[in-house]
């Protein structure tokens, strides 16, 4: 599709000079003659052309109230104006709206084809970005954080509501690998300000002597190695978020100045005289239990008051693993398209080890389970061999899940053992019912008896029938 272009021009003759000009090289164009008119494309749904040419004055208004209207909406089409009368006071106005360009008619026709191409450069940067954040709106949606149960969909729901406020700060707290990074990432690419920067920042991977540059930037000369000045994360998230992770690692001191930006709103870059105004929203994130640390005096009280305007707790994978399945579902996809696999079931007996299973490293855990599984694979279903999720150094242990049974096949575990667990397994089904026994592993009776007589196995609580 070609790229439209749209003149605001209520001299007819002008008008027409001019849309003949642009078709001529390449331009789709459309002609009005008032801001009326303009306006039902400007803000009418699907226009896409990307560069607006307009007269100043027009009979119903000055354009440069148009194009306030528009970036109040969100426009991101370079606008250039042509006026008889250059003014001062308009072009100001319109370098402060961000028009592209603000020029004086008569004006050569060559001179304004190179300042419209131009423009249209610079519209498709914007809208390239503007596409970008739509994009993260939708990668980052509520419904990325993934899962059927109870307590998967009372996180959707908050973070739902959540991205609905303008809400100053957030606490998320859960383990490691339980989404806290996902529903930061939500929070932002979702909220109010999804179209400013999110600035991610862990604090236990800062260097402790740089922390504090790196936040509140520096100043040249500042102390040795500052060369120029330079801008923090706390000024880089401006209009955005700043999303601190691991923030209980942030040293008590930086803890104190952290609580004074939030309440100043603006910064002292290091070695600097001047207060920055800055405009951030903080999510903070941390796997240890801020209450506590605040109880064990290891973080500010004031600070944690600041931030807990809201707090979200993610639940460990284990207390919540009805949503296995789900998240497994989702990241098969997404794994078979990196590896050129072409994986599309989970066999039952698979589902059940993963079911089995603690998960201490939670979602991050089970999607390096999955996939180097996947990775691993050669067919249509998932392989159980390259799970390897029993715990370490853990006993050699059978598992159970329903009516599976999983014996560990590296060298921890003999055969006769094998056996005896399998027998004692089948029997314990049915309550030690032989016969029911005896089906479940397709042996006769008397084969039964005598492998229970061999693992000493009809004792007790083994009664005979
Ligand atoms: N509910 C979920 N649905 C889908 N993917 C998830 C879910 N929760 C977490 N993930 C994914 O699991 C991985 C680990 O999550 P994330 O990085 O958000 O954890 P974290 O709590 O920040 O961990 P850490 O404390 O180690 O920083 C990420 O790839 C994330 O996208
Ligand atoms: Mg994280």
């Amino acid at each position: 599709m070609s790229d439209e272009l749209l003149i605001i021009e209520d001299d007819a003759m002008l008008g027409i000079d001019l849309k003949r000009h642009f078709e001529r090289v390449g331009w789709r164009t459309r002609l009005v003659r008032s801001l009326g008119e303009a306006g039902s494309f400007v803000f009418g749904p699907g226009y896409e052309g990307l560069v607006v040419l307009s007269d100043l004055h027009l009979p119903d208004g000055n354009s440069l109230d148009l194009l306030e209207r528009a970036r109040g909406e969100g426009d991101s089409r370079e606008w250039i104006f042509l006026t008889g009368f250059g003014e001062a006071p308009d072009a100001e106005r319109a370098k402060r709206l961000g028009a592209f360009d603000f020029l004086t008619k008569p004006m050569d026709r060559e001179r304004l084809e190179r300042i419209v191409t131009a423009a249209r450069r610079g519209a498709r940067a914007q809208r390239r970005i503007a596409d970008e954040a739509s994009q993260q709106r939708n990668r980052y949606s509520p419904a990325a954080f993934v899962g059927r149960s109870k307590d998967a969909e009372r996180v959707r729901d908050t973070l739902e509501r959540l991205c609905q406020i303008p809400l100053s700060s957030v606490i998320i707290s859960g383990e490691t690998g339980s989404g806290k990074g996902l529903a930061a990432r939500i929070l932002h690419h979702s909220g109010t300000r999804a179209n400013g920067p999110l600035v991610e920042v862990n604090c236990a991977a800062l260097p402790r002597d740089l922390v504090e540059s790196e936040l509140f930037g520096h100043e040249a000369g500042a102390f040795t190695g500052a060369k120029s000045n330079h801008r923090g994360f706390m000024e880089q998230a401006t209009e955005g978020t700043l999303f601190l992770d691991e923030i209980g690692e942030l040293d008590l001191d930086l803890q104190a100045k952290l609580l004074k930006v939030l309440e100043d709103k603006a910064i002292r870059r290091v070695g600097g005289e001047r207060m920055v105004p800055v405009d951030v929203h903080v999510v903070v994130a941390s796997n240890r239990n801020l209450r506590e640390l605040v109880a064990e005096k290891a973080f500010r009280a004031d600070l944690y008051h600041r931030l807990s305007v809201f707090q979200l707790d993610l639940p460990p994978l284990r207390a919540r693993k009805a949503d296995i399945d789900e998240i497994v579902a989702g990241l098969i996809p997404e794994f078979n398209a990196i590896a050129g696999k072409r994986v599309k079931r989970v066999p039952q007996a698979v589902r059940a080890l993963l079911a089995a299973y603690d998960w201490p490293g939670n979602v991050r855990e089970l999607r390096n389970v999955v996939e180097r599984s996947v990775l691993l694979s050669t067919g249509e279903e998932l392989p159980a061999e390259w799970l390897q999720i029993a715990p370490d150094g853990a006993p050699a242990t059978m598992t159970a899940a329903g009516d599976l049974i999983f014996l560990p096949l590296d060298g921890s575990m003999n055969f006769d053992t094998m056996e005896k667990l399998i027998v004692e397994a089948a029997l314990q089904r049915d309550g030690y019912n032989v016969m029911a026994a005896a089906r479940r592993l397709g042996l006769t009776r008397e084969t039964l008896r005598y492998r229970m007589a061999r693992h000493d196995l009809q004792g007790q609580n083994a009664p005979q029938r």
